[in-house]
């Protein structure tokens, strides 16, 4: 079984970390060769997602094609599905569910699923600014439907002039805008699932995430999740997946609100919400995904121990290579640290520290020390108690 992966960054770098140990082997679509998965990939094919020869020369020599990112073209993998030659896992036809954010709003809501109040405005369409505000109210949300990620993409707009330019630029790149009232976040989850090609679904344990300015900056397994948000967390991730029929990883970004969970968004690839699993679960994200998307029988997605921390670790001002301060953050007792190889910017994510034990305190805090070491600035907003 032959693996073609596009995209280069460090999600494809630690998909091939779990290829390598089940003998699987990958060949990698990198648009440049100092990319973190281009760097220790065996096999790499330098070209952009969105040149068909670049993907026609990837399908030549995988067997099924699976993915980094979603900043991807549907039609060309459309193409490549029904030419018959090689698989694509998850199909186009489920990604466009986290390529898209208006169509996996317009998909879910014939569903009975809870989500923000949402509407899409394609670009030429007529449409009153001033009704947007008598709909939402201040401050709303103004989403790119497509190529946002950590944030970008997202704005949070207060008032009619605001929200007329951010949608005029929009519509100025050809991108439609999707509106969505701006939602009371108690607390940011996510939840995990992993889904076969004959609809045999496993599911991770729903996590706490911290979000600042868009960004991912730490996990906490199970965090501040309750019995309850667990059980309807993973009951939306699992109705959402016998839904959009993805094959392989699927992330469901939720927010939890007064009013109970609501979706965020999808994402179709191994998501930042489940590095933790790589140390703290019977099987990582990495691996199922490799496995439902290669055909074999997926792993528990059991925890190995009660609680985990894990940090990103980002660029400092000084953009100092974290790996050189290695030695002192793996005198952390207990911190697991992956490193990207990626060249080092302020604010740039270069890896994860993570930290499994039975004392969330501890473990949180020993995540952070580790990523501390290796240059990261922890940010006001989460310098607290874990609870
Ligand atoms: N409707 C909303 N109301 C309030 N905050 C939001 C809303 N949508 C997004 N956010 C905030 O912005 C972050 C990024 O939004 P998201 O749609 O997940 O974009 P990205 O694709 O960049 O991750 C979210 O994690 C959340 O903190
Ligand atoms: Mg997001």
């Amino acid at each position: 079984m032959r693996v073609g992966i596009i995209g280069a960054g460090q999600l494809a770098r630690m998909l091939l970390e779990s290829a390598s140990a089940l003998g699987l082997e990958v060949t990698i679509l990198a648009e440049h060769p100092d990319d973190a998965a281009a760097l220790t990939a065996h096999n790499v094919i330098i070209g952009t997602p969105k040149d068909p020869e670049a993907l026609a020369a990837l399908a030549d020599v995988v067997d099924v094609i699976t993915f980094d990112h979603e900043l991807v073209d549907l039609d060309l993998l459309e193409e490549l599905e029904s030419a018959g030659t090689v698989r694509v896992a998850p199909s186009p036809a489920a990604l466009i569910c986290a390529v898209d954010k208006v169509a996996m709003r317009t998909h879910l809501a014939g569903h009975d699923l809870p989500m923000p109040d949402f509407l899409a405005i394609e670009p030429g369409s007529a449409f009153s600014f001033d009704d947007l505000g008598g709909r939402f109210g201040w401050p709303m949300v103004v989403k790119a439907a497509r190529g946002g990620y950590d944030g970008r993409g997202v704005f949070v707009v207060d008032n009619v002039d605001d929200a007329r330019t951010v949608i005029n630029r929009l519509h100025g790149e050809g991108t439609t805008a999707l509106i969505e009232e701006h939602v009371v976040i108690v607390s940011e989850l996510a939840a995990l699932v992993c889904r076969d090609s004959a609809g045999i679904i496993v599911s991770w344990p729903v996590v706490e995430t911290a979000q600042i300015d868009g960004v991912c900056r730490e996990v906490l397994v199970p965090g501040n999740v309750s019995d309850a948000q667990r059980q309807e967390g993973e009951n939306i991730a699992l109705a959402v997946a016998d839904i959009v029929k993805n094959v392989g990883i699927m992330a469901v970004e939720l927010f939890a609100t007064e009013r109970g969970l609501l979706i965020n968004e999808l994402a179709m690839r191994p998501h930042n919400s489940g590095h933790w699993t790589q140390d703290g679960s019977v099987t990582s994200q990495f691996e199922n995904h490799l496995r439902a998307v290669a055909g074999l029988p997926m792993g528990a997605p059991s925890m190995t121990a009660t609680h985990v921390a894990c940090i990103n670790v980002f660029g400092g001002p000084d953009a100092l290579d974290p790996f050189h301060s290695l030695h002192d953050a793996l005198g952390v007792s207990g911190a697991h640290i992956h490193l990207y190889g990626k060249e080092p910017r302020p604010g740039r994510k270069l890896g994860h520290v993570t930290v499994t034990g039975d004392d969330p305190d501890e473990i949180r805090h020993a995540g952070w020390a580790a990523a501390i070491s290796l240059g990261t600035v922890m940010p006001d907003e989460l310098k607290r108690e874990t609870r």
